[in-house]
C-alpha cells in the first residue's frame, strides 16, 4: 500500500490555490441523472470519490469523463437505476442517488450503505422524506428498493439537519407533482450550490442556505453547465497547517464566508489572518493558544469535517483546549495516532481535552479515515523528524494529491508506492 513519508518541522509559506468541493461535486453529479443531455461540470476535484461516483454513472448507462478538473456527463443514455453493490460500498455517499433516480424512474435499488470509521451513518431521514413524498420502500439487510408511481409535493419536518437527507429530498421532490417544504433543513454551502445547479436545470427551489427549503415541481429539467464552489474543509485544513508549521500561506479561490466559524476558533487561537475577495493569507509567528471549548454543530456552526484538523492545532497550543463532537459518534480515531506523536489529548464519550505540548515528534501512524488522515498530515508537517502515514487512500477519497498540495509550500512530503525505497 502506498504510504506518506514527511520530514517535518519547517514553516509552511507560500501560495495555494484550493480545489473544487467534494462534497458540492458529489451530490451535483447524482443531480446530474435527472435530466437527459451533456452536463458540464467545472472546478472538479481529482479525487477517489469522484472517480467512484463516475464509475456508477457510467454503471448507470451514462457516459461520464473527467479531464483535469472539468467533468462531462452524458445522461441521454441512462438506462438503470439499480446502484451496483461493489461501487455503494466503496462510497457510502451514493446513498443520494436514491433521490434523483426514483424521480426519473419511479424505482431505485441500492444496497444498504452501513456504516463508516467515524460513525453509524443511519438514513433514516433520508427514507421518511422519500416515503414523504409517496415513495414505497421494501429494506431488507442488503437492500434497499424504493417505487413511486408519481411523487406528490410534501411537507417534510427533518429530526436533525442531515445534509444527505436535505440533498435527497431535494433532488426528489424537484420532479414531484406540488410543491415540497424541508423544515429543519441543512443550511451547508453545497446544499446552496445544489440548489443553484437545479435551478440552472430548470428546477423552481429557494431557501437553500437557511433552514426551510421549499421545492416547487416542475415537469421536466435541462441539462446545463456549471462550476462548483471551493472545498471549505481543504480550505480549512490549508489554514490550520499554516498555523501549526508556524508559517504564512496565500490561499486562493476559497470563500471566506464558508469559514466563518473556522477562521473565529483560529483567531482565538491567535492565528493572524486577512481577507481580500477569494484570497486568505494566514500566519503564525508565535505558539498558538489554547482554545477553551470548541462544539462541533451543523453549519454556520464549527464543522465536524475540520475537528481532527484543529485538534492538532490544540496539541500544540499553550494550555488546555475541550473539543465537544455532537455529529458522529466515533471521530475521535486520530487521537491515538497524535498520542504516538506526542500529543496529550484525553478522550471522554464526545469530548476530547487536549493539553497542548511544545512539539510533536515524528512517528509511523495511520490514517484510519478521511480527515483523521488529513490531521495526522498536518502533524507531520509540525512536528520533528520523521513521520510514515499508511493507509493513505483514506485521505485520496478527498484531497488531491494532498502531497502536492503541501510540497508546493516548502513541506518536505513524499509519496511512496510498496515498491519504491524510503529514502534515509
Ligand atoms: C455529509 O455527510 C458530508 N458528506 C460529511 O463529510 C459531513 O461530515 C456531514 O455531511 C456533516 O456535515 C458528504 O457530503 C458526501 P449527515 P452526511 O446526514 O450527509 C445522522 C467528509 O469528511 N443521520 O448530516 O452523511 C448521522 O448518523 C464527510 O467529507 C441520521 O441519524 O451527514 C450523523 O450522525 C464525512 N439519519 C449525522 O446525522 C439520517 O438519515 C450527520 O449526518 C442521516 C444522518
Amino acid at each position: 500500500m502506498e504510504k506518506l513519508v514527511i520530514d517535518g518541522g519547517r514553516p509552511l509559506s507560500g501560495t495555494i490555490r484550493i480545489h473544487g468541493a467534494k462534497n458540492a461535486a458529489l451530490p451535483i453529479l447524482a443531480g446530474s441523472l435527472l435530466a437527459g443531455g451533456v452536463h458540464r461540470l467545472e472546478n472538479v476535484p481529482n479525487l477517489l470519490d469522484i472517480g467512484v461516483m463516475l464509475c456508477i454513472l457510467k454503471g448507470l448507462g451514462c457516459r461520464a469523463e473527467q479531464q483535469g478538473e472539468t467533468v462531462t456527463v452524458d445522461t441521454t443514455t441512462l438506462a438503470s437505476s439499480h446502484v451496483p453493490e461493489d461501487l455503494m460500498k466503496q462510497m457510502r455517499s451514493s446513498v443520494f442517488l436514491m433521490g434523483p433516480l426514483l424521480a426519473r424512474f419511479g424505482y431505485v435499488q441500492v444496497y444498504q450503505p452501513g456504516g463508516c470509521a467515524i460513525g453509524e451513518r443511519k438514513i433514516d431521514l433520508h427514507l421518511r422524506g422519500l416515503q414523504a413524498l409517496g415513495a414505497v420502500i421494501e429494506e431488507t439487510p442488503e437492500t434497499i428498493v424504493c417505487r413511486a408511481e408519481q411523487l406528490k409535493g410534501a411537507d417534510i419536518v427533518l429530526d436533525f439537519p442531515s445534509v444527505g437527507a436535505t440533498e435527497n429530498i431535494m433532488m426528489a421532490a424537484v420532479l414531484a407533482k406540488g410543491t415540497t417544504t424541508i423544515t429543519n433543513a441543512a443550511r451547508e454551502p453545497e446544499i446552496q450550490d445544489l440548489q443553484h445547479f437545479l435551478n440552472k436545470m430548470g428546477a423552481r427551489i429557494i431557501g437553500a442556505g437557511t433552514d426551510t427549503i421549499t421545492i416547487e415541481g416542475v415537469t421536466e429539467l435541462k441539462a446545463c453547465h456549471y462550476s462548483i464552489i471551493p472545498d471549505r474543509i481543504v480550505a480549512g485544513t490549508v489554514m490550520v497547517a499554516a498555523a501549526a508549521t508556524r508559517g504564512s500561506v496565500t490561499l486562493q479561490n476559497v470563500c471566506a464566508p464558508h469559514l466563518t466559524s473556522v477562521m473565529h476558533v483560529l483567531k482565538r487561537a491567535g492565528v493572524q489572518m486577512t481577507v481580500c475577495g477569494d484570497i486568505i493569507n494566514i500566519s503564525c509567528a508565535g505558539r498558538p493558544k489554547a482554545v477553551e471549548r470548541i462544539v462541533t454543530s451543523p453549519y454556520p456552526s464549527f464543522p465536524t469535517d475540520l475537528q481532527a484538523q484543529i485538534m492538532v492545532l490544540l496539541a500544540l497550543a499553550d494550555g488546555l483546549s475541550i473539543m465537544k463532537e455532537t455529529i458522529f459518534e466515533g471521530r475521535f480515531k486520530h487521537v491515538d495516532e497524535l498520542g504516538r506523536m506526542g500529543a496529550d489529548i484525553r478522550t471522554d464519550m464526545s469530548s476530547a481535552f487536549i493539553r497542548g505540548v511544545p512539539r510533536l515528534y515524528g512517528a509511523a501512524v495511520e490514517a484510519t479515515d478521511l480527515r483523521a488522515g488529513a490531521a495526522l498530515v498536518i502533524a507531520g508537517l509540525a512536528a520533528g523528524g520523521r513521520t510514515v502515514i499508511e493507509q493513505i487512500h483514506h485521505i485520496d477519497r478527498g484531497y488531491d494529491h494532498i502531497e502536492t498540495m503541501f510540497a508546493r509550500l516548502g513541506g518536505q512530503i513524499q509519496r511512496f508506492s510498496p515498491v519504491e525505497q524510503i529514502i534515509p
